[in-house]
């Protein structure tokens, strides 16, 4: 497949997902106390100028914006739809410190020519649709300020907990699909060219460019923001699954569950060069 009809497949599953988007995540605890955790680890750190990658509806351009109004937000999506959504929340909330363009990795300077940024954010898997992972750190590159900082969370393709509870409702395809890289989307009506990644994965595309720092694992016991009707189940328990899922991502489990979030480092220049220079 080539990347312009990949790219517009995504799209259209996106185009397609933002008509109730927003009310689905809404009413959707579990994506909500997950977002609050990316969010935190965003801030830690300064920045002036930030990108996010995959916007969806423009939830956390809002937040940033507005809390930070001194600062610069841009943000790309490849789905036409998201980005007007992003766009109407932005006018409703009076933001004059936000700029929005639809497009890939691969459109960023095109879309903001000659804009560098010191924080890139993509929350909730944006960059596990993407034509070409290790393509699209070039791009990411391309666009960084030397000191650089990302926040990246990706599906993850070793989802364990899962495969229990998938292979307990007799759904065999769904427990290994993504174990046997089939995995398109969440969806069983419609399917998305996706792919979850492993830490090697990751480590294999990012390393080149950037130093991996801080990793956390989301949805290790927790349950996954597609299991949201379990938290009721669980009552008081869901809490101490929480706080699990916080102390297993200090062990090597810490890559087992639904998502992973990276924060990651631009190398030094003359780091990479050299490593290039020795790959050749
Ligand atoms: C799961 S949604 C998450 C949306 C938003 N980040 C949030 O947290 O609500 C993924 C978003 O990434 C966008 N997306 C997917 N692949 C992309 C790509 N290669 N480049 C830019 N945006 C992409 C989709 O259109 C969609 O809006």
């Amino acid at each position: 497949m080539k990347s312009g009809k990949y790219y517009n497949e995504v799209a259209s599953y996106y185009d397609d997902d933002a008509k109730d988007f927003e009310q689905r995540y809404e009413q959707n605890p579990i994506l909500q106390i997950i977002r609050e955790s990316f969010r935190r680890v965003t801030e830690k750190f300064p920045f002036n100028t930030a990108l996010e990658i995959g916007c969806g509806p423009g939830f956390d351009v809002e937040y940033f914006a507005d809390r930070y109004p001194s600062r610069k937000f841009f943000a790309i999506d490849v789905s036409p739809g998201m980005i007007e959504l992003t766009r109407k929340r932005c006018e409703r909330a009076n933001l004059n410190n936000v700029q929005l363009g639809v497009g890939s990795v691969e459109d960023i300077t095109s879309v903001f020519p000659d804009q560098k940024f010191d924080l890139i954010y993509v929350y909730f898997g944006g960059l596990n649709t993407v034509f070409n992972l290790e393509e699209a750190v070039k791009h990411l590159e391309q666009v960084c300020t030397e000191d650089a900082r990302l926040v990246v969370t990706f599906v993850n393709r070793y989802y364990i907990t899962e495969i229990p509870l998938w292979l307990a409702n007799g759904r065999f395809d769904k427990a290994f699909e993504r174990i046997t890289n089939k995995w398109r989307g969440y969806s069983d009506h419609r399917k998305i060219p996706s792919r979850p990644y492993s830490y090697g994965d990751i480590k294999k595309a990012f390393n080149p460019v950037f130093h991996i720092g801080y990793k956390r694992g989301y949805s290790i016991f927790y349950p996954a923001w597609y299991r949201s009707h379990l938290l009721k189940k669980l009552g008081n328990k869901a809490g101490t699954f929480w706080k699990l899922d916080k102390f297993l991502s200090k062990t090597p489990l810490w890559n087992s569950g639904e998502y992973s979030l990276y924060e990651m480092w631009r190398k030094k220049k003359d780091l990479v060069k050299a490593r290039r220079e020795y790959d050749r």
